[in-house]
Order: C-alpha cells, then sequence, then structure tokens
C-alpha cells in the first residue's frame, strides 16, 4: 500500500523521524512547514537516513487553509498528519491567546481543507497533557481528561473538534495520538531534538549538560511516592513514537467500509523511568558522572505518569520496543554530532575529535557510509 501522506510540520522533532518511517515503509510524503520552530537542515538529512524515497517540501503556514487545500490536491494526497503547532506547556501559560490562535486556527484549517479536497483521513498529533494529575495508573484513554495549561487544552480541543467534525460526516476517519514522554533521536545522529533557548525536558537538559554546554542538572524533587523519590515519567523513544504513526495511519487507510469513530489511543511505553534512572543511564552511556542536585519541585509537575499502551496495540498492532538505554544513547549521539565544538566549552569528553571518530564509527556500524560526507 503506497500512499501520500502529508505531514503538516513534518520538519519538526516528530515529524521528521515519523517521515524518515514512512518514506521506509514505501510511502510519499509531502511535508508543509514554515520553520518557525525547526530547522531545514534536518531534511537535507530524511532521504539520506531513509535509503531514498518521495519527498517534497511546501513552505508556508497550516493556517493558511487555502495553502494546504493546494497541496492536497496538487500532490494527491490520501491522509494528513497534523503535527503543527506551538509545544512549550510554560509559554503557553505565558502567552495562552497565542496557543489558541495557532494551534485551534491550524486545525480548522486542516480540517477544512480536507473537507473541500475530499482527503478523509486524519492522524492528529495530540499529548498525554490532556489527562492532567490523574491518580489511575497506567492511564488509559478512558480516564478524565482535565488538562491544567492552556498548550494541553488546545489539545482537548482539537480532539472535540474532530469528533464532531466526523461525527457530520459518515466515512472520514481519524485519529489522536496522545503522545507521553518523547525523547531520543534517530540512531544515525543525524536528526534529533534541538531546542531554542534553555531545554525545559529533562532529556535535553542532560544531554546539553553531558555536552559541557549547562553546568548541572537540577533535579525537581526527591520527595515523591516513587522508587527514589525522584519523578517518574513514561519516557518513549521518538522512533518508536515515529513507527507508531505509520502504524496509525496505515490503519486508516485500510479502512474503506465501516469506518471507526474518531478513537484517542496513547503512544506509550508502559514502562516509568525516574529522574535519577535516566540521570544514572545517561552517566553510563556518555562514560561519566553527570553533575547534578536536588531542589525543590517544579510548580504544576505530577509525580508520575504511565500510559496504557493496550490501545494502540490491539487497534494497529504497534508497541514500543526500544529501552531507556536506547533512548539515552542515541539522544547522546546526536548531541555529539551537533554540538559544535568551535566556540564552545570542551566537553568532559576532552577533544571534539575524539567526538566525531565516536559518532563517525556509529555511522559505519550502522551503514550509513556517507555519514562522514554529510557531516563534513
Ligand atoms: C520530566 C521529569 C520533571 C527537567 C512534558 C511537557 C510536554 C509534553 C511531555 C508534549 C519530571 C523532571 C525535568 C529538569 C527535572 N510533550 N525534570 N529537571 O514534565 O512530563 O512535561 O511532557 O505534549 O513537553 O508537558 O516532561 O521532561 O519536563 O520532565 O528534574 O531540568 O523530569 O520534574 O519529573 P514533563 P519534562
Amino acid at each position: 500500500m503506497t500512499k501520500c501522506i502529508l505531514a503538516t510540520g513534518g520538519a519538526g522533532y516528530i515529524g521528521s523521524h515519523t517521515t524518515v518511517e514512512l518514506l521506509r515503509a514505501g510511502h510519499s510524503v509531502v511535508i508543509l512547514d514554515n520553520f518557525e520552530n525547526s530547522a531545514r537542515d534536518a531534511l537535507a538529512s530524511i532521504p539520506k537516513i531513509a535509503g531514498g524515497g518521495k519527498i517534497w517540501l511546501a513552505e508556508g503556514d497550516v493556517r493558511n487553509a487555502r495553502l494546504v487545500a493546494d497541496v492536497i490536491q496538487r500532490h494527491s494526497v490520501d491522509a494528513v498528519i497534523h503535527f503543527a503547532g506551538k509545544k512549550a506547556v510554560g509559554e503557553s501559560v505565558a502567552d495562552p491567546l497565542l496557543y489558541y490562535h495557532d494551534n485551534i486556527t491550524g486545525a480548522l484549517s486542516v480540517l477544512s481543507a480536507m473537507r473541500g479536497t475530499g482527503c478523509k483521513r486524519l492522524v492528529f498529533s495530540s499529548s498525554a497533557t490532556v489527562y492532567g494529575d490523574v491518580k489511575m495508573l497506567p492511564i488509559p484513554e478512558t480516564a478524565p481528561t482535565c488538562s491544567s495549561n492552556p498548550y494541553g487544552r488546545t489539545k482537548l480541543m482539537i480532539e472535540e473538534i474532530i469528533d464532531d467534525f466526523v461525527a457530520s460526516t459518515d466515512d472520514f476517519g481519524a485519529l489522536s495520538l496522545r503522545y507521553f514522554n518523547p525523547v531520543g533521536a534517530h540512531p544515525s545522529g543525524f536528526i534529533g531534538e534541538s531546542p531554542i533557548g534553555t531545554p525545559n525536558n529533562l532529556f535535553p537538559f542532560i544531554a546539553q549538560t553531558a555536552a559541557g554546554m549547562r553546568d548541572m542538572v537540577q533535579i525537581f524533587g526527591n520527595d515523591y511516592e516513587t522508587r527514589d523519590g525522584t519523578g517518574s515519567r513514561d519516557y518513549i523513544h521518538v522512533v518508536d513514537l515515529a513507527r507508531g504513526h505509520v502504524a496509525a495511519v496505515e490503519h486508516l487507510l485500510s479502512q474503506t467500509t465501516n469506518i471507526l469513530p474518531h478513537r484517542k489511543v496513547n503512544l506509550g511505553t508502559g514502562k516509568g523511568h525516574t529522574v535519577l534512572e535516566v540521570l544514572n543511564t545517561f552517566s553510563k552511556v556518555c562514560g561519566f558522572q553527570i553533575p547534578h542536585r536536588i531542589v525543590p519541585r517544579r510548580p504544576g509537575d505530577v509525580g508520575l505518569s504511565l500510559a496504557d499502551p493496550s490501545l494502540a496495540f490491539g487497534l494497529f498492532n504497534w508497541r514500543a520496543e526500544l529501552g531507556l538505554d536506547e533512548m539515552c544513547r542515541d539522544h547522546w549521539r546526536f548531541q555529539a554530532a551537533t554540538n559544535e565544538p568551535r566556540g564552545r566549552r570542551r566537553t568532559r569528553l576532552g577533544a571534539e575529535a575524539r567526538w566525531a571518530n565516536r559518532v563517525w564509527e556509529d555511522f559505519e556500524s550502522l551503514g550509513i557510509a556517507e555519514g562522514r560526507n554529510a557531516l563534513a
């Protein structure tokens, strides 16, 4: 089944990894991105990592419904995966109107463009943030939703908009994927997460501390009811997450009759890891102890979050396969490959030359022989 998939925000962290997996699955991909929160250079690596495939880029704003419709018609798009949107919890609290405008307008634009062009399969990038502070663990999709921030509320509102739109049709199929904590990077080291400014999230902050860009990891509280008192999350490798999107969109495209109602589906591993467990694994991977200290809890944090991922397996036969070691190893490799040694403090690894060899050796072992040229 070779289809053409439109990935709005497809140059972003999860979008770029999903594009690689779509190409590897034999589909062609159109990326619509305005590069407001993504880098063009990620695109150059995608065909190389995927080993070929058809990929087009439409540079523009997803809030422009005519542009979205034009892209769908021009490429005879079979399904849309809607990633584009703002995703920083803290920023959404500081500027809620920006989040409601951008995220809701973007979703309405995609839906109206799909209606106008007869494109009838949608996967929406939602988030476990819609659950708020849920006591029942692991969290099933039937858990009550009540997000504690504007970002999470935009995700919830868009899910409800899709509910109503799907109910008004008899042939539109949609799935909303609720991500737990996406982390890691592609094992090639070519693509990964490059947060702008100081990272809020744990993995990029640890990686930048290990790279000598930050002095110390602050552990927000060690008095939670977890194995070691530090916060526990369901971290999922971004490549597993990407493969979940491929499985979800192929499931939708296989439905030609009896279109199922809009379903919300958790994408998580069902395994929790504490902050200290992540830190210790990262230290093992990079070969030295990463400096850290305990500080008071971060306001708004929940102590534990854990997915019940069984619906994804039941619905489209997907489950996460990569563990914490791979998450840390791949995240560290990307950090090592992208850190410009020139002009930055030397890392705790010492000479950057060791870094480069370390990264390129991995490329060769992965059979990506041209990795060296790509990085030169
Ligand atoms: C994880 C754990 C912190 C940083 C994010 C956002 C959002 C969502 C994924 C998409 C917690 C602890 C963190 C640090 C720390 N994605 N921590 N020191 O809190 O689950 O939130 O979830 O929707 O991006 O909602 O992820 O990585 O910020 O924190 O101790 O410097 O690490 O207390 O226990 P979180 P996180």
